[in-house]
């Protein structure tokens, strides 16, 4: 990659910034998941975590480096503070991969060097200066990022560039880190960092944006016109607050509108050549993986993963498209792998065709997760008799999430009805391996098996979400649950897979209730501030 990319370098936060926000939690194992598709997907660069954040991190950060950071992969990279232990840890941790990146930052304005760091614009000059040095000393790929660039003072935003840069800044990022700017101004900063950074020619300018405005894809769409080349985002724009700039939203609009954007590459507007290195057919899988995984719902309406951004419900619309698709459609739906759905196995399909079809779709399972997803499928394919790609990865996803099998639902029992009291048994095995059973009356059948399992569990917490959603159309579909819970200022998430949707939320509350459970008996990480 040189420093004059002719095309946009996709730098995915989905495992850093993304996993920042409450009950987005994930474990190493989902994050290995989680890492591996993004690979799948052509992303240039995963930004796998935050090192020295604490030592799970740190693990997940390696493990990822060691597994997906192969020589024709994606380059690793670790967020760090401009401080040297947090140096030190990421570039351990990213020391496995065949490339890896430091990305360490320091926050530049004015109201971050008053009231967070308490330093004056020189010191911070020199610390930005210093730590791009040191960081250099381990790997030859330096990002660095003026936190609050967007209410920075452009010209000392300059200066640290300038300084950065002449200490070996490989990519200098430009985050709007509270999402307060409009598409003018950030256009605006980004041509006035070409125009007055005088060896920017040196650096990659990369953006990174906050949602709090809903204007973050806008404003990189205008930066990569004032010569932005590398683009900060998340699988379905999850992150703190309300999100980040969404991965897929850029790079449909980059790919969709291609016409309008290949002159700002010096290219003929007919071009057909890809603007980014994304595989867009394993969008809709990966946004559906991060959703399942996170618990993050993606709404019905939101752009390009939306449950509805393909469906025409109005009548003149549907007639439209029915003589033909471009009336009111930009694009098609097969493009992000929407229509990939083929209903490919049923009951009497054998281990073989379901490991080589998991395989076609990308899942390379352990021999023990194929055991238990195999047992799991044949479960459903008793009650469904088509079986999609998308159950398969319904199922799949559900057995492959880590969560400690602390609590096991064995048995869940309902009685409910028109002039019925709903009731419900419920019997788990405990992590010491006993089994309990306990019963509940609830207003329905749900919040009765909720009350039987907290009955057993006992610990407090309250549930702030609950959704269920089919994953294919039809009366034997199987039903998703996902849930959040919040325990003392904490959120937690479940989900589950099942064609009996009292069972799926039986198991998706236990799934965030073991989440749970191992967070508060987990040692306290180390409390990191920036
Ligand atoms: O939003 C932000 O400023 C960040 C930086 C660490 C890049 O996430
Ligand atoms: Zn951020």
């Amino acid at each position: 990659m040189n420093n004059q990319a002719d095309r946009i370098i996709i730098f995915d936060t989905t495992l850093r910034d993304g996993e920042q926000c409450p009950g987005a939690t994930l474990n190493i194992e989902e994050k290995l998941v989680i890492a591996k598709q993004l690979s799948r997907l052509g992303v240039d660069v995963i930004e796998a975590g935050f090192a020295f954040a604490s030592p799970g991190d740190f693990a997940a950060v390696s493990k990822i480096a060691e597994t997906v950071g192969l020589p024709e992969g994606p380059i690793i990279c670790s967020l760090a503070r401009a401080k040297q232990d947090d140096i030190k840890t990421a570039a351990a941790a990213i020391k496995p991969a065949a490339k890896g990146r430091i990305h360490t930052f320091i926050a530049t304005s004015d109201i971050h060097l008053q009231y967070k760091l308490k330093k004056t614009r020189p010191e911070v000059v020199s610390i930005a200066r210093d730590m791009v040095a040191y960081a250099r000393s381990f790997t030859n790929d330096v990002e660095f990022s003026p936190e609050d660039a967007g209410r920075s003072d452009p010209e000392f935003l300059y200066e640290v560039l300038t300084e950065v840069i002449a200490a070996g800044a490989t990519t200098v990022n430009i985050p709007d880190t509270v999402g307060y700017t409009t598409p003018g101004e950030f256009g605006n900063l980004i041509r006035g960092i070409k125009e007055n950074v005088p060896n920017i020619n040196q650096a990659i300018i990369s953006v990174h944006g906050h949602n709090d405005l809903g204007l973050a894809v806008a404003n990189f769409l205008e930066a990569v016109k004032n010569g932005a080349r590398q683009l900060e985002c998340t699988i379905n724009g999850i992150g703190e607050r309300a999100g980040n700039a969404a991965l897929e939203e850029l790079v449909m609009g980059l790919h969709v509108r291609r016409q309008y954007f290949n002159p700002f590459f010096g290219r003929p507007a007919d071009s057909e050549a890809p603007l980014t290195n994304i595989d867009t057919r394993q969008i809709y899988k990966t946004s559906r993986l991060v959703s399942n995984l996170t618990g993050m719902l993606v709404q019905p309406n939101k752009a390009i993963v939306g449950a509805n951004a393909f469906a025409h419900e109005s009548g003149i619309h549907q007639d439209g498209v029915l003589k033909n698709k471009l009336t009111y459609e930009i694009m098609d739906a097969q493009l992000i792998g929407l229509t990939d759905n083929q209903i490919v196995l049923g009951k009497h399909s054998g281990r073989n065709a379901f490991r080589s079809r998991l395989k076609e779709l990308g899942f390379e399972l352990s021999e023990n997760d194929l055991n238990r997803a195999f047992i799991r499928f044949k479960d459903v394919a008793d009650k469904k008799k088509e079986i999609s790609d998308w159950d398969l990865e319904a199922i799949v996803n559900d057995e492959i999430k880590q969560v400690p099998d602390l609590f096991k639902v064995e048995l869940v029992q309902v009685s409910c009805g028109s002039n019925a009291k709903p009731t419900a048994t419920v019997t788990l095995r405990t992590p010491d391996g006993q089994e309990l059973t306990d019963a509940a009356i609830g207003t329905g059948p749900v919040d009765a098996v909720y009350k039987a399992i907290n009955r057993v569990v006992n610990v407090p917490n309250d549930l702030i979400e609950f959704s269920v959603q089919s994953v294919t159309a039809g009366i034997d579909a199987l039903g998703e649950v996902t849930i959040r819970l919040r325990y003392e200022s904490r959120v937690f998430s479940g989900h589950a897979a099942n064609t009996d949707i009292i069972v799926a939320s039986a198991q998706a509350y236990v799934n965030a209730l073991n989440r749970l459970y191992a967070a508060i008996n987990q040692k306290t990480t180390q409390e990191v501030t920036a």
